[in-house]
């Protein structure tokens, strides 16, 4: 391993495209300074090196029913430096814990509008999205308690595995194409039942988070078991596309073995940035913020950095879906074009 200071150096020096940190002097090595320059690095980050644009729009839905493995962190965090190095990016929270909500500063008290009433009620996703403090590119819709009932509500609904795709079809077709998501990050609940199914028929990949812990990959048979059944029958275009590895405690043995496990298993799917086990991570959705916000120069929040970066770098070459022949039935997200400018939502309230 080498020092830390030396690998952010190199990393520093190796960014071509960053004129303003070219001049990073040689002496920058007290910890002080370089946490300080991390974080600019982080809240600047649009203006020095924005993350290319998709091929496509991507709905990316984030899944394992496993609890407390990293889900809603990851989509939050994720969602959040996507936004702040220059993707239009919308978090859809789909647990009734709200977590994601909390995350980002959205209020997500009973009667909030939200996501319930797009699956349940009437509303479209335009009457229930709400801006975030953390970037003008980041729009969140929120989860409120009442999404609790919904997986009772939803079986009498017809096609009720459906409603979030449809609904997110007609919300970004709706959009100008300069303001459409290049991104949209769906967090699931632990569990594999009409919620996440909906996020399943609803996204075109499956991010996957592995908590680098004991018993990590029980029961991840079953949710590919699912992925496939519902690639089978109600979303061909489904694939597991990511592996993001959580909480990785490098002083531990064990999250080395379950690290190299998860890559002999899953090969190139897993993102080559790890996210470490970093108290400024957990601490951050106490004050309603991401950690890239919260502390812009910690560890976690550079790591997340790297990720969604890998993440983008990924997405470049991803083909545009293609549109149903004979223009039938909605068009998939993916197969809908968004503007090439970097122009930031703009929300109901704010038009
Ligand atoms: N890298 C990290 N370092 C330290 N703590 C973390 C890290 N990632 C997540 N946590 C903490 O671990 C707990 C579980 O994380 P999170 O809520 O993201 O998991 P989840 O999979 O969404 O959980 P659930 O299944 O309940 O929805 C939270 O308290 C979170 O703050
Ligand atoms: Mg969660």
């Amino acid at each position: 391993m080498t020092d830390p200071g030396e690998r952010l150096r190199s990393s520093l020096a190796a960014d071509s495209s960053s004129a303003s940190f070219s001049a990073v002097p040689a002496d920058f090595d007290s910890p002080i300074a370089m946490e300080a320059l991390r974080a600019t690095r982080v809240l600047h980050a649009a203006h020095q090196e924005p993350f290319p644009a998709p091929g496509r729009i991507r709905v990316i839905t984030v899944a394992n029913q496993k609890g407390g493995v990293g889900k809603t962190t990851s989509t939050v965090n994720l969602g959040v430096a996507l936004a702040l190095y220059g993707l239009r990016t919308l978090v859809i929270d789909l647990d009734p814990q709200g977590n994601a909500s909390t995350a980002l500063g959205v209020a997500h008290s009973v009667g909030t509008p939200s996501i319930y009433d797009a699956l349940v009620g009437d509303s479209t996703l335009s009457e229930v999205v709400h801006p975030t403090t953390a970037s003008p590119n980041l729009l969140c819709v929120p989860a409120t308690i009442d999404l609790a009932g919904a997986e009772i509500e939803l079986v009498s609904v017809v096609a009720r595995e459906h409603r979030l795709r449809r609904a997110i079809e007609a919300y970004v077709a709706a959009l100008p194409r300069e303001r459409r998501p290049h991104y949209v990050l769906i967090d699931c609940p632990p569990s594999l039942g009409l919620l996440t199914l909906n996020a399943l028929v609803a996204g075109d990949e499956v991010l996957i988070p592995i908590q680098c812990e004991y018993y990590a990959l029980e029961g991840l048979g079953q949710l590919l078991n699912n992925i496939d059944l519902v690639r089978q029958h109600l979303n061909p275009g489904i694939a597991v596309r990511t592996i993001l590895l959580t909480m990785y405690d490098g002083r531990t043995k064990l999250a080395d073995q379950v690290a190299d496990e998860v890559r002999n298993h899953f090969g190139d799917l897993v993102l080559g940035a790890v996210i470490p086990r970093n108290v400024r991570v957990s601490e951050a959705p106490g004050y309603g913020q991401s950690v890239l916000t919260y502390d812009p120069g910690s560890r976690g929040s550079t790591s997340y950095v790297e990720a969604a970066r890998e993440l983008a770098r990924r997405g470049v070459d991803l083909p545009p879906l293609d549109a149903p022949a004979g223009g039938t039935g909605a068009t998939p997200v993916g197969a809908l074009a968004f503007g090439e400018t970097a122009e930031p939502f703009r929300t109901q309230e704010s038009q």
